[in-house]
């Protein structure tokens, strides 16, 4: 089974299916190590690291899943000043991270406003990668960012079914939305990060193998996963939270399907798994995302339960 893994970018569903639900610890660990040696062969030894801004947790969206959702007005929201935000992308400069990921609620309005300050962002840092996860903004808006100096976008799909899509999200949202903003954003020319949680609710293995498809068709530059944490004041709270054994063999499984993804052991898989980071660099991730975001806001971007800062 491994051999066939390590040669072909091209797995059955019946393979993915065995590897994603097989109870053998075996296998698993397999699949693990022989995606870890792939990374370790075409991305290097070098973990690289990411400095993550929570710059607002003002969302105009109302996502099922979600803790920073429009309706839970018991969410104190806050912004950001574009000094704190030069602040933050200075002390991870310092440290030597020299790539800033901006992320924040949906919200073109501010969004707008941050377009000066990305210009001002790769004029002191002209080196700096620069990248945003602003969610769905008009196109117009995705140009005028990229033409500021902005490199890099992500934008999970959070699923490829679009029945499922519905669950999870408000009337009004759709997943051809979101698919034809991942497009534009790789059309205009950024390196693009597509992704999904893993075990949100009502998700299938069938779903799972559909969201690799997806990607196999659109070809993401990253890709990012974790599993569902539920979050209090949720429509969502009382349902469980998704496998992060199952994230650790989607991770190994894209890094076999996508060789050259930039690929992170997220946040939400280390709140979910003691050791969760390393454990997604032993499964073939490759970028771990530590946040800069200033202390007096960190807990106010809270987008599940017992999220870790680390
Ligand atoms: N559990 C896990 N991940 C979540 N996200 C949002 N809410 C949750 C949750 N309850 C993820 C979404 C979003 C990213 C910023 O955070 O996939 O795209």
């Amino acid at each position: 089974m491994i051999e066939t893994l390590k040669n072909t970018r091209n797995l059955p569903d019946s393979a993915l299916q065995e590897l994603l639900e097989s109870p053998s610890a075996a296998l698993a660990q397999e699949l693990k190590d022989t995606a870890r040696e792939v990374c370790l062969k075409v991305k290097g030894p070098e973990v690289l690291i990411r400095a993550l801004i929570e710059w607002s947790n003002v969302c105009r969206n109302d996502c099922l899943y979600c803790g920073i959702r429009r309706s839970r007005a018991d969410v104190p929201r806050y912004s950001l000043s574009p000094e704190e935000i030069l602040q933050c992308c200075g002390a991870a400069w310092r440290d030597g991270v020299p790539t800033f990921v901006l992320q924040g609620g949906e919200n073109p309005a501010a969004a707008e406003g941050l377009v000066p300050i990305v210009r001002t962002i790769r004029e002191r840092f002209p080196s700096a990668a620069i990248t945003l996860s602003l969610g769905e903004l008009p196109f117009e808006l995705y140009a005028a960012l990229k033409e500021a100096g902005a490199n890099r976008y992500l934008l999970r799909h959070e699923t490829a079914n679009p029945e499922h899509y519905a669950r999870l999200h408000p009337a009004g949202m759709r997943l051809e939305t979101r698919l034809a903003c991942i497009r534009e954003l790789k059309r205009l020319g950024y390196e693009t990060g597509m992704g999904m949680m893993v075990g949100s609710p009502g998700q299938t293995t069938r779903n799972l193998i559909e969201d690799l498809r997806l990607m196999q068709e659109i070809g993401p530059h990253m890709i990012g996963i974790g599993p569902f944490i539920p979050q209090d004041g949720t429509p969502f709270e009382n349902c469980p939270a998704g496998s992060a054994e199952t994230t650790l063999r989607l991770i190994a499984i894209m890094r076999l399907m996508f060789p050259d993804a930039n690929i992170p052991a997220t946040t939400a898989l280390a709140t979910l798994l003691p050791g969760g980071k390393q454990a997604g660099i032993q499964a073939g991730a490759n970028v771990i995302m530590n946040v800069y975001t200033p202390l007096k806001e960190r807990k106010k971007y809270d987008l599940y339960k017992g999220k870790t800062d680390v």
